[in-house]
């Protein structure tokens, strides 16, 4: 059964307190973003575990393979059920995270995120090929590298876990058929990103700005369990 991650894109640690109250019991996993995360840090973190809520710490790191071998380290004494790096960071940068995640023991989860959501075909600065051949490579050497999982546009995961089962995928770029786009481009909705093989589902927006997100909340885990 796919699992369903809400994304704490939110400006205000006590608006996200308050909107996890509301969601109290319908929620098991939660995003923590570059935004909440650069303000309130690892306390934040310790909040959410307190709540028994899984934590997916979305940091997207990359650099050099040094520099972000010790961040992920760093992040290993934080309690965080997953974590994402950049594939584009190449093998040595990727194998450099594993070696440091497994020098401490096997949690976080280390997902590769493969192509933005947001990006469109031909938006990528100096990449020519299409977004969802360019994502297909970069699975390949996430698993050539070891990683957990990847993360990708649900309108790719189907080929993705076609040709790497062995590979977990977490998909945002999720909008029920009534929600807003946003600024996302390659998406689908509840029901096909489970249909199409998605292991995860990180909604933010579809869930945040509704009038009532607990209801949101049950209707997209409603649509999960009814894949076409
Ligand atoms: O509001 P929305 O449902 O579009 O939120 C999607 C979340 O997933 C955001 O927090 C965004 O940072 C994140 N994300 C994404 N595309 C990726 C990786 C993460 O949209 N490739």
């Amino acid at each position: 059964m796919a699992e369903l991650i809400l994304a704490l894109d939110l400006p205000d640690r006590d608006e996200a307190l308050r909107l996890l109250d509301k969601l109290d019991g319908a929620l098991g996993w939660c995003k923590v973003g570059m935004e909440m995360f650069t303000h309130y840090g690892p306390q934040l973190l310790a909040e959410l575990a307190s709540r028994k809520l899984k934590i997916f710490l979305d940091l997207k790191f990359y650099d050099i393979p040094h520099t972000v071998a010790q961040a992920v380290m760093q992040t290993c004494s934080l309690g965080v059920d997953l974590l994402t790096v950049h594939c584009q960071g190449g093998q040595r940068m990727l194998e450099a995270c594993i070696a440091a995640r497994n020098d401490r023991g096997k949690k976080p989860l280390l997902f590769g995120v493969t192509v933005l959501t947001s990006f469109a075909a031909g938006e990528m600065p100096g990449i020519t090929a299409q977004p969802q051949d360019f994502a297909r490579s970069l699975a390949a050497l996430a698993l050539t590298c070891g990683l957990d999982g990847i993360v990708c546009s649900p309108q790719e995961v189907r080929d993705i876990k076609h040709d790497y089962p062995g590979l977990a995928c977490l998909c945002p770029g999720i909008r029920p058929a009534w929600a807003g786009l946003g600024d996302q481009r390659r998406v689908a909705t509840p029901g096909q990103a489970v249909a199409w093989g998605a292991d995860y589902l990180v909604v933010g927006r579809p869930i945040l700005k509704a009038k009532d997100p607990r209801d949101a909340l049950l209707r997209i885990g409603e649509e999960m369990s009814r894949p076409f």
